[in-house]
């Protein structure tokens, strides 16, 4: 979604201009772009009084924000101790070949972002990837490849 003046204007409307609302309004500019693009940022800091330098520090600081926008769709490489022991890192590795993109990335499309983790809880499924919200168990690179060619048709 691009930045568009109404779209920051209903976010920045709910928020009275005070530096105490900086993590609260970059919250909600994620929520509606799945990403903190650079012109939302200076709008939201303009509109608060805060320096866009902070803005960014505060961005950077908490991992639920995202600095470069993110796939319609993202996956998430275990790569805890059970996951990484019964082939996570191969799974990255090919998930990183097919999708063309590294990890801690976006694809060009905009269609996937890859990323690790470490241990979501189930490790009793390993490997395990977490596509959007659905845990694939016992996974392997064939059957993730077949999974994300379904998600793409959806
Ligand atoms: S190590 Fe992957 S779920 Fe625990």
């Amino acid at each position: 979604m691009s930045v568009t003046f109404s779209a920051l204007e209903n976010i920045l409307e709910r928020y009275p201009p005070s530096s105490e609302h900086l993590i609260s309004a970059l919250q909600d500019v994620q929520a509606k772009f799945n990403y903190i693009p650079p012109a939302a940022m200076t709008a939201v800091c303009e509109h608060l009084g805060v320096p866009v330098s902070r803005g960014w520090a505060v961005a950077t600081f908490y991992k639920s924000f995202s600095l470069e926008p993110k796939g319609v769709h993202e996956i998430k490489v275990c790569l805890g101790t059970a996951c990484h022991l019964k082939g996570g890192a191969r799974l990255v590795e090919s998930l990183e070949r097919e999708l063309k993109v590294e990890r801690g990335h976006t694809t060009r499309d905009l269609r996937f972002s890859l990323d690790t983790v470490n241990c979501v809880g189930a490790c009793a499924l390993a490997p395990v990837v977490v596509v959007d919200e659905g845990y694939q168990a016992n996974t392997n690179s064939r059957r993730l490849k077949k999974f994300l060619k379904n998600v793409t048709k959806e």
